[in-house]
């Protein structure tokens, strides 16, 4: 698989100057060369989302529905090959890769039918007041304008689609701007969007250089930013856009708690399973990966070596190996900074109980107990194939120490008991709290994204959509009401 992809400037294909390879992190081979866009050409795509973007905001919902339902459509039909690429530029296991399309598929989907029931209109009666009389208000939502989509490599497709979706879905032009490790898929993705009746201009995939991002993300004509990726990167972003509508989906450390009532043999069996598979999956490298066990002493003696005989089960290996559970990180430095996390924690007496090794850019799943306070293991995302296992005594001990993080994106809780389940809904700080299962479960029309240093704004279909526009009243006067 080898080959130069073009970029996509305002619907279609374009090539700049300059090219960069996009390597294989598992076996170091050479995925594709993919062409960058000069300034001039990314101008050329600015200018023309901005020329588009009240046109495209009129469209018709059908021919923006039918669009998205095409992709959708599209994506199936090509759900190998898309896999095949994703597991390629990103390293994750094919059985992964090929979940991620699936999901992506609904996402077109989800965004179809949005598209087709969104902005019917709130009407509002106005005469509660005497100067209200004969008055209706009528509240649609409008575009703010065009986009500018980030997206991470951990998911290249289906965060990409979580952008471009919800923005064609409400007629907003938008310019998607895949990571520079994992571009093919999102460039596929232009493929699907080019075979479509969306006007020229509506969208745009540049793959522009890191380097060159903030003088796009200064550019008054796209007023919506939307990022996923680390929280360094995304404040930075939000900081020098102070007046821009910014949605960050930014980093995590999943909690799953698991509770003294969860204590049957097929509770923990279930609790250990999920637990070492979502620490795990794409090498852990998910926002909503596993990485704290927050077990009740009750169970905890139990748990414990369920959960480190599953990691252990997990299968390392070549990522299009469709047994593979766990493929290399991204590049060798990703697995370099997690080995060196890791041992830090061991030096100031964590217990090693799995893993602990790296080979290359590949980590193995690792567990670790009694995790000493202030490493930074304690308090940073690890995205890595990492668990530490934590005992509390009581839901209250367990909720303050979900808490304690600086993030919250989202947790699981172990639990059967309903009134518990409210409680956790109450107490936790996070974007979503998953009962019955781990903090990674994730439906892509559900609202999704996070409390404090985890970001604003939300992502999932509907919420994206409501986040890409603004509410706009129409008064009407002099009406028989
Ligand atoms: C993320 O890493 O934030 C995305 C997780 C997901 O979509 O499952």
């Amino acid at each position: 698989m080898t080959s130069t992809h073009a970029f996509w400037l305002a619907g279609r294909e374009a090539t700049g100057e300059e090219s960069f390879d996009v390597t294989n992190s598992w076996d170091g081979r050479l995925v594709g060369t993919v062409s960058v866009p000069t300034e001039a050409q990314v101008e050329e795509a600015v200018a023309a989302a901005h020329a588009v973007r009240d046109e495209f905001a009129a469209t018709p919902a059908h021919v923006r529905a039918a669009a998205l339902d095409h992709v959708a459509r599209r994506l199936t039909e090509r759900t190998e090959e898309i896999a095949q690429v994703i597991s390629a530029e990103n390293g994750k296991p094919i059985k992964w890769a090929r979940g991620e399309v699936g999901r992506a598929v609904s996402v077109f989907r989800f965004a179809s039918e949005e598209a087709r029931r969104f902005n019917s209109g709130d009407a509002q009666r106005l005469d509660t007041d005497a100067g209200g009389t004969g008055r209706l208000g009528l509240t649609r939502r409008f575009p703010r304008g065009t986009v500018l989509g980030i997206a991470p490599f951990n998911f290249p497709l289906n965060l990409s689609a979580h952008k471009v979706a919800p923005a064609i879905a409400v007629g907003a032009p938008i310019i998607l701007k895949p990571a520079p490790a994992t571009p093919i898929s999102s460039l596929i993705l232009g493929e699907l969007l080019a075979e479509t009746d969306l006007p020229a201009g509506s969208w745009s995939v540049l793959t522009v250089p890191n380097d060159r991002m903030p003088a796009l993300v200064q550019d008054e004509r796209l007023p919506v930013i939307s990022f996923t990726g680390s929280a360094p990167v995304g404040y930075a972003i939000m900081d020098s856009v102070p007046r821009k509508h910014c949605t960050l989906e930014l980093g995590g450390n999943g909690a799953a708690v698991v509770l003294g009532d969860y204590a049957s043999e097929a509770d923990l069996d279930w609790a250990a399973t999920r637990i070492a598979t979502f620490s795990n999956y794409q090498g852990g490298q998910s926002c909503i990966s596993v990485q704290r066990v927050i077990a009740d002493a009750a169970v905890y003696d139990r748990l414990l070596p369920k959960i480190v005989a599953a990691v252990e089960a997990q299968v390392t290996g070549d990522p299009s190996d469709a047994a593979t559970d766990v493929g290399p990180l991204v590049d060798e430095n990703a697995a370099k900074r997690v080995e060196s996390w890791v041992d830090e924690a061991v030096e100031a007496g964590a217990q090693l109980l799995a893993g602990g090794k790296r080979d290359g850019s590949t980590y193995a799943p690792t567990v670790l107990a009694e995790l000493p306070d202030g490493v930074t293991l304690s308090y940073e995302e690890v995205f890595g194939p990492v668990l530490s296992v934590q005992k509390v005594d009581g839901e209250a001990e367990a909720f303050a120490s979900v808490n304690s993080s600086q993030y919250g994106l989202q947790a699981g809780v172990f639990t059967h008991d309903l009134q518990t389940a409210f409680r956790a809904h109450r107490a936790l700080e996070v974007g979503g709290v998953i009962i019955g299962d781990v903090p990674s479960y994730r439906a892509d029309q559900m609202p999704y994204g996070g409390a404090k240093q985890s970001g604003v704004g939300r992502e999932g279909v509907r919420y994206a959509m409501d986040d890409y526009t603004y509410e706009r009243v129409l008064v009407l006067t002099g009406l028989a009401l």
